[in-house]
């Protein structure tokens, strides 16, 4: 067992990536022997979030995210919200996630226009039921800020793998939302990140994998798992020149307090 303990907060051992016999058992085995003794698998349908309340269910430290993914937008109807709202109950469904924006891979802009219906719409549900929200934001930084600071009032949560400005980093940290920093930190084009790392107050920041992807070095390039959130850890350990034991003490309060995992 490792000296520390580190909460991956956003993976996805609900993947298709780890659907092999025993492959998921196996990654949990490896992340409990590197420290990595909760984690929270994120939904991107309804079916994944599905699985994600299911391997909720089947081990210790692992939680739910439910949620629609904007990759995977849909005009959600009534019985959508009624089907997250049901899984929101489950004391093991810790947030609606992931949700946002992603105007990467898409273009067009009425698939963008849904995008933003979808997350408006999810964001109403997780302030009626009263949970946070994990939030996905790539190449979409202006409309997420934008919606956050309009139909978003009353929310709170997670930017999950930040990937702004640090002047934008500020006004997110200054509305009360987390950063959540990812593989991308510890690569050598990690661009703004490492700046924004330096400068954002320790109880605001988490470390996640999102794995299956963006392994972090020394990993790079191989398929991600909760284990490795520990290069997370380290890469903002060395960047604010503390030791690992204090992010790892630190980011295990703010995943505790954020998403009210115990
Ligand atoms: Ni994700």
């Amino acid at each position: 067992m490792s000296d520390i303990l580190l909460v991956d907060t956003h993976t996805h051992l609900n993947d298709a990536k780890f659907a092999a016999e025993g492959e998921t058992a196996a990654a949990v085995e490896r992340a409990r022997a590197a420290g990595v003794t909760r984690m929270i698998n994120m939904g991107d349908t309804m079916a994944s979030s599905a699985k994600a309340v299911a391997l909720a269910h089947a081990y210790d430290g692992l939680f739910a995210g439910v949620g629609i993914h904007p990759e995977e937008a849909f005009p959600m109807g009534e019985a959508d919200d009624a089907k997250l709202a049901a899984w929101a109950a489950d004391p093991k469904v810790v947030c609606l996630g992931e949700i946002g924006l992603d105007y990467y891979w898409n273009k067009e802009e009425e698939n963008h226009a849904l995008q933003r219906r979808i997350f408006i719409r999810q964001l109403a549900l997780a302030r009626d039921l009263d949970l946070p929200v994990c939030i996905h934001d790539r190449n979409a930084h202006g409309d997420t800020l934008a919606i956050l600071q309009k139909e978003g009032r009353g929310n709170r949560g997670v930017i999950h793998c930040y990937s702004g400005s640090l002047e934008m980093a500020k006004e997110f940290v200054r509305m009360g939302w987390y950063l959540g920093v990812d593989g991308p930190l510890t690569f050598k084009n990690a661009a703004k990140l490492p700046e924004v790392v330096r400068w954002i107050p320790l109880d605001r920041l988490l470390v996640e994998t999102d794995a299956p992807y963006m392994a972090p070095v020394p990993m790079r390039g191989r398929r991600n798992e909760p284990a490795y959130v520990r290069y997370v850890a380290e890469k903002v350990a060395e960047i604010r020149g503390i030791s690992l034991e204090e992010v790892a003490a630190q980011t295990t309060k703010n995943a505790e307090m954020v998403y009210a995992i115990s």
